[in-house]
């Protein structure tokens, strides 16, 4: 017998345009209990992510989620029941579970977060989770940033975005941002640190980043998609390097996206665009804690989380990702925090 409710998103279609609304369903049944071998999670933060919008719809580098299932999420959570030798009641952990209060697991997708004194839980949704290790990585693996170049970084002031800019600082790099808001931009330049920030929404947006980078682009980290790209791609010096980390313009596009039509500028300008996931970085996280752990607790990168309350509450907060509604990283919190 179980002895709570778990409230869970249901995929009940594939959306189409975005009307996620119309196809997730919360709905309520008794917990589930975890078996031999396995251990259960009671999420306290889940994380709303661009690429969830991929997961609903086709299968991608991780297959679809299946219809009539509950909603795939990335969370972050305390075990609250084990059968399982290696995670013991009240263990912190984070991994693959669902948009739901309930997670069971044999392990396989979920590690403890490492302890970090000081730093609130929020830090592991944030610089210290996959949002810090995609920024981390996609820029210094991807991009190779030597001091002097100039880097930009579309959704700057989203989750990974906000992060690139800084690090991109402290390897001595001219930082630019790109983001749709005048507030977004003002964050950027005055409490991160960005050396200049560019509002795409605003008339004129291609010529002032031109202006903002006079010695050209060495690295775009792509974000986005769509003109914004073609607009980078315009600016690339010869040796150019885009570490391709999404597009979320055409997530929920209905129709093939219309560029860039200028990709041919990767040949004049001997450039490299690199596709890359962070999945991939599993076995390397030790040297994203190794070096951001120290950057974070310092102050010396400052974030940002968007918290939204109640899992009833995911729609209305999924939905800011696509109308620029957030800034730094969306989590929803589900259950409180237990007392550490
Ligand atoms: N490769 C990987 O392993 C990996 C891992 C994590 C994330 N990602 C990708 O990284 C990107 C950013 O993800 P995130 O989690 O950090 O999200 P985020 O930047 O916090 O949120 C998305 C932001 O994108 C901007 N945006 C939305 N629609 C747009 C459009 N049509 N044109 C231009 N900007 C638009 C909005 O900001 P504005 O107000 O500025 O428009 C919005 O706040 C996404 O493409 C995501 O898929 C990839």
């Amino acid at each position: 017998m179980s002895d709570a409710i778990n409230r869970h998103w249901l995929l009940l279609d594939r959306p189409k345009g975005g009307n996620f609304t119309e196809v997730l369903s919360l709905r309520e049944e008794p917990a589930p209990v975890a078996g031999e071998g396995q251990f259960r999670v009671r999420t306290i933060h889940l994380s709303l992510d661009p690429t969830n919008a991929v997961w609903m719809q086709y299968d991608s580098y991780l297959p679809a989620v299946p219809l009539n299932s509950t909603m795939r999420g990335l969370v972050l959570g305390v075990v609250d029941q084990s059968n399982h030798p290696k995670f013991k009641v009240g263990d912190i952990v984070t991994g693959m579970g669902g948009w739901a209060d309930y997670t069971i697991s044999d392990g396989s997708a979920f590690g403890r977060v490492p302890a970090i004194p000081g730093l609130p839980l929020t830090a592991y949704m944030g610089p210290l989770g996959m949002t810090g290790a995609t920024a981390y990585f996609g820029l210094l693996d991807i991009g190779r940033p030597k001091a002097g170049e100039t880097v930009v970084v579309s959704a700057a002031a989203g989750a990974v975005g906000s992060l690139v800019g800084q690090i991109a600082k402290i390897k001595g790099c001219r930082a630019v941002g790109i983001a749709g808001s005048d507030e977004k931009c003002a964050w950027l330049t005055g409490e991160l640190g960005y050396d200049a920030a560019i509002n795409y929404k605003a008339k004129g947006w291609q010529k002032a980043l031109k202006a903002a980078v006079p010695d050209g682009i060495d690295i775009y980290f792509e974000n986005v998609g769509g003109d914004i790209t073609e607009a980078a791609l315009s600016l690339l010096n010869v040796k150019g390097r885009i570490p391709f980390c999404g597009a979320i313009s055409q997530y929920n596009a209905t129709e093939p996206p219309p560029g860039p039509r200028n990709l041919s500028v990767l040949v004049s300008r001997r450039a490299r665009m690199e596709g890359f996931l962070v999945l991939d970085y599993n076995s390397r996280l030790g040297e994203m804690y190794a070096e951001m752990g120290p950057w974070v607790a310092e102050g010396r990168i400052k974030w940002k989380v968007d918290l939204d309350q109640g899992l009833e509450n995911t729609l209305t907060s999924f939905a800011k990702l696509f109308t620029g509604g957030n800034t730094g990283k969306l989590v929803v919190q589900v259950s409180e925090e237990p007392a550490r």
